[in-house]
């Protein structure tokens, strides 16, 4: 690593522990406020990094700079576009996006459990709605980085109309975006996770399935890590059928005996990956091109080692840069180049053929 990434290197691997210090000091949801709004004014005077080229990867006709990218929620309204892209993330999620802004659900609704390097949130899709956020989105420096945008329905919207709220929001955002994302999968919408059932998932397919032949984009699907082996496969034939370009697995457990809401970081790690093996078995056995995009309780290179060793390619993290700061992207990076010396690897399909063997 060289030049002005060196110095970058350093200055948030020795500067985050004090920057820490004063969020984890706060309330759960001020640190993240405070750290959103920081990051906001920060983005657009940091200038852009130089990538490294061996871990470029092409998915889903996207080219990727690298395989590791920021999952939904952290920026929901996209105000750190420009901050995120400078940091060595391979891409950029943001949202979840509501049609119209909602509030969420009352507070405290984000809770830490730092020994465990874990999260519980009831967030409840706060967000300022679609307007706002497309604003964001078309005003941050991407810096030739994917951003891709997670859509929600609105609390308000019952199920029967969900299908309207989502192909609403692909229509207002595909032209924008990247790649799109239908979320079902939230704990904290009553009912929305009923859309993750056959019937339910069918319908808004279908209506996206409209807007998608007007302005085509990349088009996945974020699945729960709670859900039973049929109802993974069923979601499987489904986005073969409506030729979606991936899944997303998996967004945040219930444990009942922590409380409401959903889990995130180390203690998802075992559920979400036996989520993701069976997905990655299911794509293979029906012979799709769907990409699996892993998230969930990845916390450093050897949750990365297990994915890729699975076979999968892209992978998204938030509770361990919530930890551990945008030092675990530089140690990935690290631990990426060292890998790729070892096994004298030259490009990411190379490193990931090597990893298989
Ligand atoms: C506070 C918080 C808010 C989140 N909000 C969203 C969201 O709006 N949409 C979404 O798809 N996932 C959301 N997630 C889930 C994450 O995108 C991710 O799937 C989950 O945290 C598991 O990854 P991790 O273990 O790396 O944290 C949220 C997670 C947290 C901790």
């Amino acid at each position: 690593m060289k030049g002005t990434l060196f110095s970058f290197i350093n200055l948030y691997k020795y500067s985050y522990p004090f920057f820490k210090n004063i969020a984890f000091s706060l309330d759960a949801e001020r640190a993240h406020e405070f750290t959103i709004h920081s990051m906001k004014m920060a983005g657009r005077f940091l200038p852009d990094q130089k990538d490294d080229e061996r871990f470029h990867l092409k998915a889903m006709g996207l080219n990727f700079s690298n395989p590791v990218g920021l999952a939904a929620g952290l920026d929901k309204n996209g105000e750190a576009i420009s901050f995120m892209t400078h940091l060595p993330f391979g891409f950029v999620e943001i949202g979840t996006v509501t049609p119209k802004p909602q509030e969420g659900n009352d507070k405290p609704r984000l809770f830490r459990y730092p020994s465990e390097e874990s999260l519980r949130n009831r967030m409840g899709f706060n967000n300022f709605g679609s307007d706002i956020v497309l604003k964001n989105l078309k005003a941050g420096n991407r810096r030739g980085k994917i951003v891709g945008v997670n859509l929600g329905k609105n609390k308000v919207t019952s199920n029967d109309d969900a299908p309207k709220d989502y192909s609403t929001l692909y229509r207002d955002f595909a032209p924008s975006a990247d790649y799109l994302v239908i979320n079902v999968s939230s704990p904290n919408t009553p009912g929305l996770r009923d859309l993750l059932k056959d019937a339910g998932l069918r319908q808004i397919f279908e209506a996206v399935d409209a807007e998608r032949k007007k302005c085509s984009k990349p088009l996945l699907v974020k699945v729960s890590p709670d859900m039973a082996l049929e109802e993974l496969s069923s979601v499987v034939g489904l986005v073969n059928e409506y030729k979606l370009d991936g899944i997303i697995a998996t967004n945040t457990t219930i444990m009942k005996e922590r409380g409401e809401g959903g889990v995130s970081g180390k203690l998802l790690t075992q559920k979400a990956r036996a989520t993701r093996e069976f997905l990655l078995k299911e794509i293979k056995n029906s012979h799709s091109n769907a990409e699996l995009i892993g998230v969930g309780g990845i916390s450093g290179f050897e949750d990365l080692m297990d994915f890729w060793r699975a076979g999968g390619r892209l992978a998204q993290i938030y509770s361990a840069f919530v930890f551990q700061g945008p030092g675990v992207l530089f140690d990935i990076e690290e631990h990426l180049d060292m890998e790729f010396k070892k096994r004298g690897t030259k490009t990411f399909e190379e490193f990931l053929d090597s990893v298989k063997k």
